[in-house]
């Protein structure tokens, strides 16, 4: 079986994770879920970079001992990374006995090579960056990443003769043109190269907390070259040489644009210098952006990944990170975005024609479905160019235009559906035939795309393939499984809605609310998060035929399902929406919500009470006296406590404020709409 060595940037542990560090980890992770879906025998390894100056700062701010205060973190960090469904098979510390060994035998061989001297420092350090910087790097004197003074050092070092490596770098780079992608950091690299090296320091005087120079046991090991050695010692360097030998060279580090000239030219050199084979690719990924900045504890711009995991579980927030940002660039996070595309994706899209698939399937052939003869073949054909594709974008790593495909699949299927009616089919028994086909070509669609998922929403598509009728261990599934079947019985399971659509209260639009996703994640917070959200459970039983009638996860088939993207609906189903016109009597701004507004509201016949998601666009006191549209026969629903009984309509831009719908005229309140 072929091997695959895969890693992470090992993280400071001055703060907590945040979801600019998670991004890298979920990436990385899809990609070692892809490979082990393709067949790789992968080794997955993270980590903590423990001997930094800020995290001893910190741990001594706090008034704990470094390696208690490591210890502790090494807990939080492994805890997140589980929570958000991070198939490591091996976690790091820098402070183990396992990494001591092995960098201070990597730091004896590049001693015995020759290439490490004694000398004199003097010059700016970042302690953020934990980088010497020269007067060029900084911007109005301040480190341009972290927008902090450097200090200023002058010590005895030991100094590694990079430089003597320029050309052996050059000539690997040229060799291999792969060796670090996407191409705009390997010409960011090269230019580097170009410009020429200078020889650089590898040891600080005067600290305790780090690894001893071998033969000076004043001075500590720089801890970048402390840290970057983790990529060896995690599989046996010093310590087990049958591990090293099977595990390395790595077949792919997966880092952060911010330290690539650590990655792709210090770390290939000390490995030169050792006389090690160099990692066969580096792959530099973008910034996760908040609000236009990198996010990044320094700087303020946090979002914290269990929060954002606790919103509707980890696959959702898995699938935003993976499908929304081209891996390679610099991509946003913004709730109301991640909130949008849960809706449209999952909600909507995925969530909905599992739904369909499954309530139709029980409501038309009692839960089993079989060809029925001559299949137009179109949704094979979809799935098969969709998985090749598949295959070939995340063998590249472009992990969005995978997702992409898998979803392709996904839009065939339910524009399929609209297409054939399989309600209407159902209806003429000499149509049987096809309804059998269709019902099983759709339900394959299902289980190819839940194929392609397993990577990307792990959890949800095991849940899927149990769905539509696969019973073996979801960990021998493998990409070969993405091939179109089209034969054999397929018992189908119905179950609850695996992703009811919400509107969150600071989520914008007045919509249906939130119940609870059928896949969330386990793990400490989550009551948490579900106080600091101030959205409740629609209802508690979380079946997907009982909530609210315009939420799109409802599947019964006896009258055509919510369409999805484009597919038509028929005048039946508009008929099933019973709108009104009602007159805003009182309006009030909902106590801690931003967007949420609770009225009062004359609907001829009686008064109701409504909560609606637009008082970031009307100030309460200009609703009194407005003549709106509401649909009046929604089940009710609590919104921060409140019961609404009803939902107001509003034009509702992606990203931008509601505006209601209303009148040019008087219309009196009760009057129908349609
Ligand atoms: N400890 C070093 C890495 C040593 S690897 C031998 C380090 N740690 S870090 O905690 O600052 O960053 C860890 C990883 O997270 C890096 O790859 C970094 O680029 C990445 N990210 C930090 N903030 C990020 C974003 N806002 N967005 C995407 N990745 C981010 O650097």
């Amino acid at each position: 079986m072929p091997t695959f060595y895969l890693t992470t940037a090992i993280d400071y542990v001055n703060s907590r994770p945040h979801l600019g560090t998670a991004y890298e980890k979920i990436a990385a992770d899809v990609i070692a879920r892809y490979k082990r879906l393709a067949g790789f025998d992968t080794h997955f390894v993270m980590g903590n970079d423990e001997h930094s100056q800020n995290v001893f700062r910190r741990a001594r701010e706090l008034g704990e001992e470094p390696l208690a205060y490591c210890d502790r973190m090494a807990v939080e960090f492994t805890e997140v990374w589980r929570s958000l469904d991070v198939s490591l098979d091996d976690f790091i510390r820098t402070t183990e006995p396992r990494h001591r060994t092995g960098v201070q035998e990597l730091v004896r061989r590049m001693t015995a090579a020759g290439d490490i001297y004694e000398g004199h420092y003097e010059g700016w350090y970042c302690v953020s960056c934990e980088a010497f910087k020269q007067e060029k790097d900084l911007v109005e004197g301040l480190c341009p990443i972290h927008r902090t003074r450097p200090d200023w050092l002058r010590e005895k070092n030991y100094f590694f003769r990079l430089s003597k490596y320029r050309d052996a770098l050059l000539a690997h780079f040229e060799a291999h043109p792969d060796f670090l992608v996407p191409e705009i950091r390997r010409n960011e690299i090269l230019r580097l190269l170009e410009s020429g090296l200078d020889d650089i320091s590898v040891s600080r005087a005067g600290q305790a907390w780090g690894i001893a120079m071998p033969e000076d046991p004043a001075s500590v090991i720089y801890v970048w070259v402390d840290a970057l050695i983790n990529y060896i010692t995690a599989v046996g360097y010093g310590t087990d040489p049958a591990a090293f030998e099977r595990h390395w060279p790595a077949d792919l580090h997966v880092i952060g644009k911010d330290i690539t000239r650590f990655h792709c030219v210090i770390w290939p050199a000390m490995l030169m210098s050792a006389g090690l084979a160099l990692p066969r690719q580096v792959f530099g990924h973008g910034w996760l952006h908040l609000k236009g900045e990198k996010m990044s504890k320094s700087l303020g711009t946090i979002v914290d990944p269990l929060e954002a995991a606790q919103r509707f579980g980890p696959d959702p927030l898995r699938l935003y990170l993976t499908k929304e940002i081209t891996f390679g660039s610099d991509g946003d996070f913004t709730w109301d975005r991640y909130e949008d595309r849960y809706n449209v994706d999952l909600a909507n899209n995925l969530g909905n024609l599992v739904s369909r698939v499954g309530a139709m399937a029980e409501k038309y052939r009692d839960g089993v479905v079989r060809p029925g003869g001559a299949s137009d073949g179109r949704l094979a054909e979809t799935a098969r160019e969709a998985a090749g594709s598949y295959a070939h974008q995340m063998d590249a790593f472009a992990l969005e235009r995978g997702a992409a495909a898998a979803f392709r699949i996904v839009d065939a299927a339910n524009e399929y559906i609209a297409g054939t009616e399989p309600w209407a089919l159902a209806r003429d028994a000499s149509h049987a035939d096809r309804l059998s086909q269709v019902l099983f070509d759709v339900a394959e669609s299902v289980r190819v795309a839940a194929v392609l998922l397993l990577p990307i929403i792990p959890r949800s598509a095991a849940e899927i393939l149990r769905r539509v009728g696969h019973t073996g261990d979801v960990q021998d599934v493998r990409l070969r499984d993405a091939d179109w079947r089209g034969q054999g019985e397929r018992r189908i399971l119905k179950g609850d809605a695996l992703w009811p659509r919400i509107v969150a209260a600071e989520g914008a639009r007045n919509e249906v609310p939130v119940s609870r996703p059928a896949i969330v994640a386990g793990g400490a917070g989550r009551q948490e998060r579900q106080r600091n959200h101030p959205v409740e459970q629609q209802n508690g039983s979380g079946d997907a035929a009982s909530a609210a009638p315009a939420a799109a996860q409802e599947a019964a088939p006896a009258a055509p399902a919510p369409a999805a993207g484009n597919a038509q609906i028929t005048i039946d189903d508009v008929m099933k929406l019973d709108l009104r016109v009602a007159k805003v009597l009182t309006a009030e701004k909902v106590p801690n919500s931003r967007k949420l507004v609770k009225l009062s509201v004359d609907v001829g016949s009686e008064q109701r009470t409504l909560v609606a998601g637009i008082a970031e666009a009307y100030e309460p006191d200009t609703l009194v006296g407005r003549t709106i549209v509401m649909v009046f026969n929604l089940k009710p629903a609590k919104l921060m406590g409140i019961e609404s009984n009803g939902m107001v309509l509003a034009a509702s831009p992606d990203g931008g404020t509601p505006t209601l719908v209303g009148f040019e005229g008087e219309v009196p309140p009760g009057t129908r709409v349609r």
